[in-house]
């Protein structure tokens, strides 16, 4: 595996509180990287996640950062350079979520998901390109998207948007970086357990049933699912990987409908093998 070792390099991940950045931070750091951590200032999590990062042996500083005061990205991202020195990596992973209706959302609520969502991924990259290029050492964007960047979700017209922005975003990334040995690629998860929907008003038992069925592989991800993903995007197995997004979503962007559920049994002229290996 040492194709994939990360040993030597330092990772900022953003949105590492919890959830899918928890789980990045720590495969991570078991690949070898030490990590800046960040996230909203006092945000309940990021002390467990440097915690699990240094489990690992690696180093974990945390610098919290609320990643909608666009004007201090810069200032936020050399401060990362002095204390951390050089980065290699960034996963641009935070991100913020409404259900709302697209009449209903106002433009403070509008600009709330596009300035966390799609301007910092923006502002922040700029500057951690601009350090990488002056540090001269290859490196690599990751940016965590969505299903929906891809196909629309109800009540998500600002987050569908800012999520389909950063993937065209990336793209620009990857073709202006790339003569720096920089590659900028998308992650796009699908249905993700973490907290990020705990707060809409709907009866979330009854929705993630009904997405459960939706989904051809019958659940949704562990935030560890999508770790690989990033794995690969983020080492030297990733080199020529640019411009472009891996999609995590087990199945869901696949099946137009799940007609599967209207279907006759699955039929096959094979026995089942016994539990010791022969055929009946
Ligand atoms: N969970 C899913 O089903 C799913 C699906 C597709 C994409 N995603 C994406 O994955 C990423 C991680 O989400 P998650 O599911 O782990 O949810 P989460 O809510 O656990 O994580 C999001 C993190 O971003 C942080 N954040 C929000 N606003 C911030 C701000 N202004 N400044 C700094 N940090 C801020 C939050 O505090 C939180 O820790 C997001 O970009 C999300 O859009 C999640």
């Amino acid at each position: 595996m040492s194709r994939f070792d990360l040993s030597g390099r330092t990772a900022l991940v953003t949105g590492a509180a919890g959830g899918l950045g928890r789980a990045f931070a720590g495969a991570l750091a078991e690949a070898g990287a030490d990590l800046v951590l960040t996230d909203l200032p006092g945000a309940d999590g990021l002390a467990e996640t440097a915690a699990l990062v240094r489990e690992s042996g690696r180093g974990a500083l945390v610098v919290e950062q609320d990643l909608s005061d666009t004007a201090a990205l810069h200032g936020f991202a050399d401060r990362v350079r002095e204390q951390a020195g050089p980065l290699r990596i960034l996963v641009n992973n935070a991100g913020t979520a409404a259900l709302e209706r697209f009449n209903e959302i106002t433009p403070e609520s509008w600009y709330r998901v596009m300035r966390v969502n799609l301007d910092a991924v923006f502002f922040l990259t700029q500057r951690v390109a601009e350090h990488m290029i002056a540090d001269g050492l290859p490196g690599r964007i990751v940016n965590v998207t969505s299903k929906n960047a891809l196909v629309a979700e109800a009540g998500l017209a600002h987050y569908n948007a800012s999520k389909a922005a950063v993937d065209l975003l990336t793209q620009s990334l990857a073709v202006e970086l790339a003569p720096h040995g920089i590659t900028a690629n998308s992650l796009a998860p699908g249905m993700v357990a973490t907290p990020i929907d705990g707060e809409f008003p709907f009866d979330r038992e009854a929705f993630e049933d009904a997405y459960r069925r939706r989904i051809p592989l019958g659940r949704y991800a562990r935030p560890d699912e999508c770790t690989g993903a990033l794995l690969l995007l983020a080492g030297d197995e990733g080199a020529y990987l640019t411009g472009t997004r891996i999609v995590v979503d087990g199945g869901v962007l696949a099946d137009q409908m799940p007609r599967t559920a209207f279907m006759p049994p699955y039929r096959t002229s094979l026995r089942p093998r016994r539990k010791d290996g022969t055929t009946p």
